[in-house]
């Protein structure tokens, strides 16, 4: 595949961060795109956007879908195909995904569970539902979103456990990779490709706790709030000026604004991510890495895979990105 243009894709989780991107993306390139979301306002935005950007000819749908519910992606399969009438689907990028499930002796069975189901089931599920009519295309790309917690199972000292994510990722990243050789013996018509990225700017910390039944922020009490904050966060904060070094719950609550301000919107962006996605998808990789931590990442736990985990080696790995990420964070206004 050498181009997007008159093709038709499916994007899961298009209502927000690098799904919202990848919508649009590819309905500027001629693409026509049938985007999927729990958040039915959120995916209609992104279909309505996108649609009146795209060239002539180019068709953008927005579609009601849980993606840990089979039922609920047939369902999307059939009215997808009737509203763009095609009897196949081009491209298919199983995007959506949250972040929860952080301990497995902590945290609640249930959290834990729908995390696991969101990312690894609606991978599975779409691949079940989507691979007859990619092989129906003639030439069709699956593009399974992972993340480095696909490969390296911790978020660093400091930082809270990633249990429930991680191992639907590892889940994530191991099926991609068996599916390389299965569709090159079985179905020689489809590749898979899997995408890594390390921290992306994207909302999916408030999308992840709605699809996940948890209390909004502003919902949470002082020690639930503080308790967020793990103490690697809690040292940027400081160092950056947007917290005293003796910070409440309540100067937290008042500075969540400002960081949205100081970090996301000056981050690695999800416009940039899904670029890199295309891009690497058109180049026909199968291993598409999104960004300067994500290679980092992959270099180390690859050159030493027990290494990652020695706290002793977090500075030298992480330091240089970190002062990185300081030094534009640092240019932010005093609080
Ligand atoms: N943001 C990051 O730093 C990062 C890093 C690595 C990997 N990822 C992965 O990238 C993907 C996109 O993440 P993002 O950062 O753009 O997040 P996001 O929250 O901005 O977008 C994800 C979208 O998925 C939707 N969604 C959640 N549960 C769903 C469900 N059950 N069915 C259908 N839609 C659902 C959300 O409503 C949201 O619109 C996820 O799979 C995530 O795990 C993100």
């Amino acid at each position: 595949m050498d181009s997007f243009t008159g093709k038709l894709a499916v994007v899961t989780g298009g209502g927000s961060g690098m799904g919202r991107e990848l919508v649009r993306q590819l309905a500027a390139q001629g693409c026509s795109v049938a985007a999927c979301d729990i958040n039915p306002d959120s995916v209609a935005v992104t279909a309505a956007t996108a649609w009146a950007a795209a060239p002539p000819g180019v068709q953008v749908t927005s579609h009601v879908c849980d993606v840990s519910d089979e039922a609920q992606v047939l369902r999307f399969g059939d009215e997808l195909l009737e509203q763009h009438a095609s009897d196949h689907v081009d491209l298919v990028f199983s995007n959506a995904g949250v972040f929860g499930g952080a301990s497995f002796v902590k945290d609640p069975r249930q959290e834990w569970e729908r995390t696991f189901a969101i990312n690894w089931w609606g991978v599975y599920f779409c691949a079940r539902t989507f691979l007859p009519l990619l092989i129906a295309s003639g030439d069709g790309v699956l593009v399974n979103t992972c993340s480095v917690a696909g490969f390296w199972a911790t978020a660093g000292p400091g930082a809270p456990p990633i249990t429930a994510y991680s191992t639907s990722e590892f889940a994530i990243k191991g099926f991609s990779e068996a599916l390389v050789e299965d569709l090159r013996a079985n179905a020689p018509q489809v590749r898979v490709v899997v995408v890594m990225p390390g921290l992306v700017s994207t909302d999916i910390g408030t999308n992840s706790r709605r699809a996940l039944g948890l209390p909004e922020w502003e919902q949470l009490s002082d020690a639930e709030l503080m308790e967020m904050i793990p103490d690697a966060g809690r040292a940027v904060l400081v160092a950056t000026g947007l917290l005293a070094d003796d910070f409440s719950a309540d100067d937290l609550r008042r500075a969540i604004p400002r960081l949205k301000d100081a970090f996301q919107d000056k981050g690695f962006t999800a416009a940039r991510a899904a670029t890199i996605i295309l891009d690497g998808v058109l180049s026909g990789a199968w291993r598409i890495l999104v960004g300067d931590e994500a290679k980092m990442l992959d270099e180390q736990v690859r050159a030493n895979p027990e290494a990652p985990f020695n706290y002793e080696n977090y500075p030298e790995m992480y330091g240089p990105l970190i002062e990185q990420a300081q030094a534009k964070a640092s240019g932010t206004p005093e609080p």
